[in-house]
């Protein structure tokens, strides 16, 4: 296939979702790599195309479908010269999130990611079949971090080379710093909380409004908006949608890291209990745990960090985090968060077509069950 113009052509056939144009854009964007990557060798070519599989094998492409139909809401056409540039803008948060996944699977020692092996895994996995010397797992995270680091650089690049004229990358450059910026800082805050430097509901809450909410929805809704050069009114209220419904997001996703079905999620059920990890679900469980029962309080304290657990044990968590309210008490917050996004969308000036999409996009990324 000629890959050198696959977007504006998926976008001139008028019929495609935003997860095709995104798609197409990213085809078309790692095509434009291969020449250059295979200056370097085979081994070279072997590794990226890791990447390319990785980045195309899956995903929700929740950030680029934001950001595109921010674009749209805020008055862009689909059909104008410039759309396919703007879909380009929009694709490059998808390699963000690659950096962002596959670091994050090594911070998080975590093996399987969207049903798959995790790169670092799949990379110690071909040096240990391969009986190469040294440490196969150190290889494989050595990889991964390399490849992450190629993803994130590649995610500059496309937004440079997406085609947007100066004026709209002048505009869009602040927003996507920032957006680095907070993602880099929330995981950071993450780990930090893991480590067991905090476990209230507040430090959970700013974990996710940074690692999730600001860079998942906020930030790639004011990436549309401001590549449509909207209203600050308008602008402002995409922002506080897309807070809500970004930490709306991430307490479904702390929900499912505990009682989703792997087969759906492609992630382990119950990796976030074994991993420590410090979600608002876990903050509200042990707070109502303290004070009705100090026994459950203790099971979750003790379990939560702790690698080898039985699916008995993680059994007993579920138990506990129903038993105390805590599931109930996550969902009521998924809801009103919900609900107050989808009173400011309603409210905003959002062109009708783009408004009813984000309201669906709203909905299904925080009832969803995968
Ligand atoms: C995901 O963080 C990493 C980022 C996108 C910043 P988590 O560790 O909370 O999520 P999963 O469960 O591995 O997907
Ligand atoms: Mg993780
Ligand atoms: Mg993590």
């Amino acid at each position: 296939m000629d890959t050198t113009d696959t977007t504006a052509a998926v976008l001139g056939a008028g019929t495609a979702k935003p997860r095709e144009l995104v798609e197409a854009a990213l085809i078309e964007f790692f095509a434009s790599r291969t020449e250059q990557v295979a200056e370097l060798g085979d081994r070279y070519v072997t590794a990226v195309r890791e990447l390319t599989e990785f980045v195309l094998r899956g995903g929700k492409r929740v950030r680029p479908a934001f950001a595109w139909t921010a674009w749209l809401g805020a008055g862009g056409d689909s059909t104008s010269d410039g759309a396919a540039s703007i879909v380009r803008a929009c694709s490059a948060l998808e390699l963000v999130q690659a950096c962002a996944l596959i670091h994050d699977d090594i911070i998080d020692a975590s093996v399987t990611r969207r049903g798959f092996p995790t790169v670092h895994v799949a990379f110690a996995d071909r040096h240990r079949s391969a009986n190469w010397s040294g440490s196969s797992e150190r290889f494989g995270e050595s990889a991964a971090i390399l490849l992450g680091d190629l993803a994130l650089c590649w995610a500059d690049d496309m937004l440079r080379e997406s085609g947007i004229d100066a004026a709209a990358a002048a505009r869009v450059s602040p927003v996507w710093s920032a957006m680095r910026t907070e993602v880099l800082g929330g995981q950071l805050l993450d780990i930090e909380a893991e480590a067991g430097l905090d476990e209230s509901i507040d430090a959970a809450m700013r974990v996710n409004r940074y690692k999730t909410a600001a860079y998942t929805v906020e930030r790639p809704l004011q990436i549309g908006a401001v590549l449509a050069d909207a209203a600050p009114d308008l602008t402002a209220a995409y922002r506080s949608f897309g807070t809500d419904i970004g930490l709306a997001f991430q307490l479904r996703d702390d929900l499912l890291g505990v009682f989703g079905d792997p087969g759906v999620t492609g992630k382990p059920s119950g990796d976030d209990i074994r991993e420590g990890k410090r979600t608002v679900l876990m903050a509200v469980g042990m707070k109502l745990a303290d004070r009705d029962s100090p026994v459950s309080a203790r099971t979750l304290r003790s379990t939560l960090g702790t690698i080898d657990l039985s699916e008995d044990r993680i059994a007993d968590v579920r138990s506990i985090l129903c038993d105390v309210g805590a599931v109930a008490d996550v969902e009521r917050r998924i809801e009103d968060l919900t609900d107050r996004a989808l009173e400011t969308l309603a409210e905003s000036a959002t062109e009708p077509g783009a408004a009813a999409q984000l309201r669906a996009m709203a909905i299904a990324a925080t009832q969803r069950t995968y």
